[in-house]
Parts: structure tokens; sequence; C-alpha cells
């Protein structure tokens, strides 16, 4: 509603956020050259809101922007669909009283003598179109600017999904029915402040611990003890954890009655920056990691830094193996702040990272073409992690695989990064070899990976390279040279 603090909070978010702020009765004017009071009084009502659809549909489906809308917007369905379409709609929400008093008589403003009777008529609309309501009667500028600005969004085709950053964002959890799912070790930690912001009527749904949680025999458990509880359609799934405990959360979720809203509360620096983010769910088997699991987005991410606090440091050291990879595929300034070593990350460098995944996410879904650069380091990491036998955790042998790329990506006559990468990941106190572990079983555990990864047998392995930093590309086992990979695995399988 006019009055409610569009433009003011809007210009505050853009500048936080880096994007162009755009208020489209500025740009109704400048594209018919006239006020709207003038509009109003040439065409009338329907004269102004096809000249604002005009302005909406050319601005729907462009990104980094804020974008301020004109409160008869709702009017119109084909505005909701166009705005709601790859953004978020946010409802600035004020009492009439506040309103009439920010708005005065309204010079100008064809509508204001109305405001009270518009503001009660279109509030259902407003609740409906938006994908977050924020009060804004006690509004002060600065901090609406800050909570907004705090906020990512996955624009995922159907779902777009909001991930919120920060110390304190537990805050932003719905009040409501909830499921929520942890383990004993999380729960002691941080079981109590999670409930007591969902409200208090949730129902605790205990797992194993770490990677045990992931198991088809525990989830049937959490299945049963969704249904005991009587959670429902219309309730939430919650998972609080580390990554092993937000892919049973949201794997339950997505099987549960067919499908049921959950949201990620992810509790380790590794859920926050990659396995909350992206609708990946999974579970293991004997044969091998992640091999059951659906695509199911959830419908918020929470990251409270605040409880990276109790990470244990090895935890936290393997969390920044992956804000390492970000840094190489995407974002120079990210290496920057890992070669200042092993801390509790700022705010702003996780929300960096979640931006990273969140645009790769919402162009490749379901992995077809850029989601696989997320894999940077991981062809051998994971390899690599998976012939230790749990020795390396999954960061340490993620900076092992992502010396072996940068080695690779020489080989194949690409970027030359090795000594940026060993400084980087020697500056976080990660390995940078594996020295000991088998070399056949390496190779074999990365060919029974690529195989349950979609390719055929005899298609060969698929690495991510880097042409230069931050610009990632796909290569094929055949494009590089025959000998290249077994002497970038002597390299950081040798004793030396
Ligand atoms: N779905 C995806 O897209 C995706 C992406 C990457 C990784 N993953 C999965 O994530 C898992 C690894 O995640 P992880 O590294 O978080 O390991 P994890 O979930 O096993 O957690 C590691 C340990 O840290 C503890 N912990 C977590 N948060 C804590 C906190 N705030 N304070 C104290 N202790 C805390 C846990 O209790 C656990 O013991 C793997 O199963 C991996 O397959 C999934």
């Amino acid at each position: 509603m006019m009055g409610a603090g569009k433009s003011a909070v809007g210009r505050a978010v853009a500048e936080r956020t880096g994007r162009a702020f755009l208020d489209t009765d500025e740009l109704v004017e400048a594209r018919s050259g006239r006020s709207i009071a003038q509009i109003w009084n040439e065409r009338g009502e329907e004269g102004f809101r096809a000249l604002e659809w005009e302005v909406i549909a050319g601005l729907a489906g462009r990104s980094h922007l804020v974008i301020a809308v004109g409160g008869g917007a709702v009017l119109r369905a084909e505005n909701v669909l166009a705005l709601r379409r790859g953004g978020r709609v946010v409802w600035l929400r004020a009492r009439a009283e506040t309103l009439r008093a920010r708005v005065g008589d309204g010079i100008g403003r064809p509508l204001a003598s109305s405001l009270e009777e518009l503001a009660a008529s279109r509030a259902p609309l407003y609740e409906e179109a938006a994908d977050l309501i924020v009060d804004t009667d006690e509004l002060v500028v600065e901090e609406l600017a800050e909570r907004l600005a705090r906020r990512v969004t996955v624009a995922v085709a159907d779902r777009p999904y909001d991930v919120v950053v920060g110390r304190g964002a537990l805050s932003e959890l719905p009040q409501g029915r909830a499921a929520l799912i942890m383990s004993p070790q999380v729960a002691a930690l941080h079981g109590e402040s999670i409930e007591k912001a969902l409200g208090g009527d949730v129902a605790r749904i205990s797992i194993p611990d770490g990677e045990a949680a992931k198991s088809p025999g525990n989830v049937t458990c959490v299945w049963e003890e969704l249904a005991q509880a009587g959670i429902s359609r219309e309730d939430l799934v919650v998972g609080l954890g580390g990554g092993a405990a937000t892919d049973v959360a949201g794997f339950a979720a997505a099987t549960y009655l067919r499908g049921v809203r959950w949201i990620a509360v992810p509790t380790s620096l590794l859920g926050m920056v990659d396995a909350a983010i992206g609708g990946k769910t999974a579970l293991d088997l004997a044969q091998g990691k992640n091999l059951v699991g659906a695509f199911w987005q959830p419908s918020l991410v929470v990251c409270d830094t605040e409880l990276l606090e109790t990470l244990p440091e090895r935890e936290l050291r393997s969390g920044w193996g992956e804000v390492a990879k970000y840094g190489f595929i995407a974002d120079h300034a990210i290496v920057g702040e890992c070669a200042l070593g092993v801390r509790v990350p700022s705010d702003h460098l996780v929300r960096r990272c979640v931006e990273i995944k969140a645009d790769i996410v919402a162009a490749d879904e379901r992995e077809q073409g850029r989601r696989m650069w997320l894999n940077y380091g991981h062809t051998v990491g994971h390899a690599v992690e998976h012939a230790s036998g749990g020795r390396l955790s999954h960061g340490e042998a993620i900076a092992v695989g992502l010396v072996a790329a940068a080695e690779l990506g020489v080989r194949a006559g690409l970027a030359d990064i090795r000594e940026e990468t060993r400084s980087v990941i020697g500056a976080l106190g990660l390995p940078s070899r594996a020295p000991g572990l088998d070399r056949s079983s390496v190779m074999e555990a990365m060919r029974s990976d690529k195989k349950r990864t979609g390719a055929g047998p005899g298609r060969g392995l698929r690495f991510v390279l880097l042409e230069e930093l931050g610009r990632p590309i796909i290569v094929e086992e055949a494009e590089i040279p025959p000998d290249a990979l077994e002497k970038v695995l002597d390299g950081v399988l040798g004793e030396r």
C-alpha cells in the first residue's frame, strides 16, 4: 500500500545486496512522459493499469533487482504471476492509521482519499500474493532492510524459496505444528532454541548422529514416528543438524504422505553453504553413499550462523573445504577469505556461498549442466573419501580433490592455479595429499561413482576443470592426455 515504505526499504535492500532498485510507478511515468496523476486524469484507472502491466511484464524474469510495485498491482492476477516468476513477493504490511499518518492527504496520489477502504479490501490479495509478510508499523528502515537483505532466493522454477542467513536467523522460522528431526548430540546443544522458535507445538524425532542416520532402516523409523505424531500435509517437517540430518529430513519429507513441506536448519558450515540448499536429499546403501534419494526442495532454509559457535574445529575446517571450492569456481574474493585461515565465517561470506549455490541450482535444478560445476574437486575428492574408509572427512577429501583438479587442469592445457590452490588448502590446514591410499581403489571408486551419476559404462569419466579462476568447464576423460589422471593420482596419493 502507499505509505508502507516500499521505496525507502527497497532502496536500502538494493544497496545492501548490490542490486538495482526500480519503482514501477516511476517507470510508468517515464514511459508515458506524464505524472501518475495526469495519467489517471486522462486515461482513468484502466489506462494506468495497462501501462503498469507493460512495465511489470518487462521486468518479470529479470534478476538482481529490487522492485517497488504500486499498491494496486495485486488487482491483476497476471501482475502477481509475472512478479513471482523467479522473484519473491514481500508484503510490507502496516495498519491503516500508520499508512494514513505517513501519506497525509496524499497529494499526487489518486487513491489517497480512500486509503482506509483500499487497505482493508486489498489485504487478502496482498496476503495471497506474498511469499513473505513483514510488519512495518514500527518502521525502522535500516532494520527492515537488514532483515530482507539476509534472504537469498533459490529461484527454482515452480517453488522458489528463501535461505535466511545471519546471526539470530532462527527467529525467522514460522510458528506452527512441526516434526523436528535431529540427533541427540545436536538436540542437546540447539534443540531448545529451535523448539522455542517454532512456537512449541513440536514432535521431536531422534535420529542417529552423522552419516549413520542416512540408512533406509532409520528412515523407516522416522516415517513411523511422523505417522504416530499425526503429522499431516498441513504441518512441517524440520531438519536440524549437519548435512546428514538435513538429507534424512528432506528425504523423509519427500516421501511421507507423498511429500510434505520441510524446512532445513543446517548447523554445520558444510550444511549451510552446500548440503541444505538445492533440494537433493539422499540415503546410503551398503553399496555406496547417496544411492537412494529424491529432488525435493525445502520451503525455507534457515542458516543461523550463531549455531556455528559450537561446531567442532575439524567439522568447521571441513566446511571451509567447500567454501574454497566456491572461491575457485565463482568468486575470487572467497579465495582471499580462505587464505586467512579457519574461523567461524562472517555472515557475508556464508551468504555469498549460498548465493552462488542458489544461482547455479536455479539455472539447473536437476543437474543436467551447470549444477555439475559444484562437483569441482569432487570427482577425485569423493573417491578419496570413499577409499579412506572414513579416515578423511568430506572437506579433507575435497581439499585433496581440489589439488588434483588443479593439477589435472594444467595437464589438460587449461589454467595453472596449482600454486594458489596449494596455498589456500595449506592456509586452511587441510591436506593437499592423501598418502598411502591404494590407487586402484581410488580409480574404482571414481568409476563406480560415475556409473551412478548417469553416464553409461565405457563413456569415461567427466571432470569439472577451470579454464581460468571462476570459469569452470566440463571436460571428458577422452579429452585429457591418456596418462594425465594416473600422474595426478601418483602426485596426490604418493608419499611425496
Ligand atoms: N544434499 C546435498 O546436496 C549434499 C551436499 C553435500 C553434502 N551432503 C551430505 O552432507 C553430509 C555431510 O554433512 P556434514 O559435514 O554437516 O556432516 P554431518 O551431518 O555428519 O555432521 C558432522 C558432525 O557435526 C556435528 N554437528 C553439526 N552441527 C553442529 C553444531 N552446530 N555444533 C556441534 N556439533 C555439530 C554433528 O552432530 C555430526 O557429529 C554427508 O552425508 C553428505 O553426503 C549433501
